[in-house]
């Protein structure tokens, strides 16, 4: 029979005669694999952890542990000795201790008390151990003396414990109160400045921020008793002189100084400056003044802070949002806007004032391409800006097309002075327009979206800034980049202008106190700072109007891309009669029609825009109203524009 043969593994490495299967390290000599020595090394380790493990427990009882230490060791001293005449000694003095206690029981004194009765239980345990030796009897004292050593140590252990525990509380306890006792720059040093304003400053920025200012310097006092001072932020999290600055209002409430505080950011990083104003520098009217800009692309000035710095608002691809309540300065604004653009060689002007007679605007009618007064008018005005949007956006189109092919970056904004003027809108009651025609909304809206890279832009003032003034939808709102405001009526109304949020944020435009006075928030004036408009008297736009009627200035348009002979291409599509043609009017159908040359019968514009002979018939039922004749030809009727009429 065959028998299979066992498999053996072969060992990995093996010494040279193979007669041991121990593996082998590299390196290392074969360890055998037993050895009394290494037992007895290994015994000894095991022994001396145990023995450290056991110190150290014993070293962290040694106050629980030291009555039975004390007893043990007097055991173990009684057991060295022998006879009787040390037992009798021993015995003798434990009687006389015991006495002692007795004595001090009697006469009320604790310490003799105490003192004897340790004696006694100490040397009557000793006494035990001498006359008993090693012995029942020897234990039973040993075991006696330790409990009643434990008996008077343990209450004593825990009495000093928790005394020990009292005075750590006590001590964490005082560290609170003892600064206080001291006075309060103890406890925050810091807070305590060279003047009551500079301490009122500390201590209200520490309220505000929970921490101290680093350094307080430059203070300054002015003659009417207005300071002014540069505050070093300390590191922080929200310490930065930017956050700060949209914080003025609740420093000044934690300040508690009379005064109006504002704050700015100063030449370093950690530069907060700090002023208050005992009086009102805006408060006297600011006459209004020539700046001398001649172009849109340029921001208009519209007024000055309190340091006497100018406003500056940049009005090109921007709308603009003025409001504010009834008599507070908004037309003066709007004024002044207009004012400021009349000067502007590359800007036309066109206007919607719905107030019967137009008051508001009607001065500037003279300076306007248009100035809608009413529902239809308003219609017409943003219709035909509608077509003008969808002209400049084809010669954009176009121009882009141009560029790229030489190699160049599309072209995405139409650039004033260089492709044709920038148009604004100015609107003098924008809730007005709303109300008379509630489609007014919507298309305005839809246009403030579309508009501004086309620089055509609005600018819109409105009393009521209500969501439904912004054609209902929820954030309309947010296609005006720049904001104004005059006061406003209600402390409700700021949010609707400025945004959720912003009163605690300092954007309080209820507490503006004269007309003129405004808030700013547009992409470069991101904080709450009141400006002062510079005031346009009805005299100085009648000057203004008539600025441009006199010989002073040469008002030959300057040459732009616009008056290129490919650009009238994309001018608006007319009717014979001279209306541009409306978007529900088939306008794509018409600018065929026009170039057939030969006028179309219906079945020929039908094949030749390949649309219905149905539609084809619409169309031209609707254009016969607008000047299309038509001319019987054989069975069917041939339409014409009228110059083409054989
Ligand atoms: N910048 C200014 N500086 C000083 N006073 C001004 C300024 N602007 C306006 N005023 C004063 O405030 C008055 C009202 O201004 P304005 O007509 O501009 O208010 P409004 O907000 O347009 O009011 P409404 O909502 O009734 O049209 C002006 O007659 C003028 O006396
Ligand atoms: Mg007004």
């Amino acid at each position: 029979m065959n028998q299979t043969p066992v498999y053996t593994p072969i060992p990995m490495t093996m010494t040279t005669d193979g007669a041991t299967a121990a593996y082998k390290i590299p390196g290392q000599g074969i360890i055998a694999s037993s050895s009394s020595s290494s037992s007895s090394r290994r015994a000894l380790s095991r022994c001396l952890l145990c023995a450290t493990r056991a110190g150290a427990w014993v070293s962290r009882r040694r106050y629980e542990l030291a009555p039975l230490g004390g007893t043990s060791a007097l055991t173990v001293l009684g057991l060295a000795q022998d006879g009787t005449s040390p037992a009798l000694a021993y015995g003798t003095l434990a009687a006389l201790s015991g006495a002692g206690a007795v004595a001090g029981l009697k006469h009320k004194n604790q310490l003799v008390t105490h003192v004897g009765a340790a004696g006694f239980i100490a040397l009557a345990d000793v006494t035990t151990a001498v006359a008993a030796g090693f012995s029942w009897p020897t234990a039973t004292a040993w075991a006696l003396a330790t409990g009643a050593a434990y008996g008077v140590y343990g209450p004593w252990l825990a009495t000093q414990r928790n005394a020990r525990m009292k005075l750590h509380v006590d001590t964490v306890k005082a560290k609170g109160a003892v600064p206080e006792a001291l006075g309060l720059e103890a406890a925050d040093p810091g807070l305590t400045g060279a003047s009551p304003e500079e301490t009122a400053l500390r201590r209200g920025f520490h309220a505000l921020t929970g921490a101290v200012p680093f350094a307080v310097h430059a203070f300054h006092r002015g003659p009417d008793g207005s300071w002014s001072c540069i505050l070093k932020t300390p590191p922080g999290r929200n310490t930065a002189p930017a956050l700060l600055v949209k914080r003025a209002g609740q420093l000044q409430a934690n300040m508690g100084v009379p005064g109006r505080l504002t704050l700015a950011e100063g030449p370093e990083a950690n530069d907060l400056i700090v002023k208050v104003a005992m009086s009102d520098t805006l408060a006297s009217t600011i006459a209004v003044t020539d700046t001398g800009v001649i172009t849109c692309r340029e921001p208009v000035m519209l007024g000055r802070d309190e340091d006497g710095e100018t406003f500056l608002l940049r009005l090109l691809y921007r709308h603009t949002l003025v409001a504010g309540a009834s008599d507070w300065g908004k037309s003066g604004i709007v004024n002044l806007i207009l004012k400021r653009l009349n000067r502007c060689e590359d800007v036309d002007l066109y206007g919607v004032d719905m107030k019967p007679g137009q008051p508001e605007l009607g001065p500037w009618r003279g300076r306007m391409k248009a100035l809608a007064g009413n529902a239809v008018q308003a219609r017409e005005l943003l219709e035909f800006i509608r077509a003008e949007c969808d002209r400049r956006g084809a010669i954009l189109s176009e121009l882009s097309k141009q560029a790229m092919a030489e190699g160049r970056g599309p072209v995405r904004k139409w650039v004033p002075g260089e492709h044709g003027t920038a148009i604004f809108v100015v609107t003098d009651e924008l809730a007005e327009l709303v109300r008379q025609d509630d489609d007014l909304a919507k298309l305005y809206e839809s246009l403030l979206a579309i508009a501004r890279f086309l620089a055509i832009q609005f600018v819109s003032a409105t009393q009521q800034p209500s969501r439904k003034v912004f054609g209902g939808s929820t954030d309309a709102r947010g296609n005006y980049a720049n904001r104004l405001s005059t006061r406003a009526g209600e402390a409700g109304h700021a949010p609707l202008i400025f945004g959720q949020g912003c009163q605690t944020r300092g954007w309080r435009p209820e507490l503006l106190d004269l007309p003129g006075k405004f808030l700013a928030q547009t992409p470069e004036h991101d904080t709450p700072r009141v400006y002062r408009a510079e005031y346009v008297s009805d005299t100085d736009i009648a000057d203004e109007v008539g600025f441009f009627y006199s010989e002073i200035k040469d008002t030959e348009p300057q040459p732009a891309l616009t008056d290129e002979p490919w650009v009238e291409a994309f001018a608006p599509l007319r009717f014979p009669d001279g209306s541009t043609v409306g978007r529900d009017q088939w306008p794509d159908l018409y600018r065929v029609f026009a170039g057939l040359g030969g006028g179309a019968t219906k079945k020929e514009l039908a094949q030749a825009c390949r649309v219905s002979r149905d539609t084809a018939m619409r169309a031209i039922d609707e254009w016969t109203q607008r000047g299309v004749v038509s001319q019987r030809d054989g069975r069917s009727t041939r339409y014409y524009l009228p110059k083409e009429t054989p």
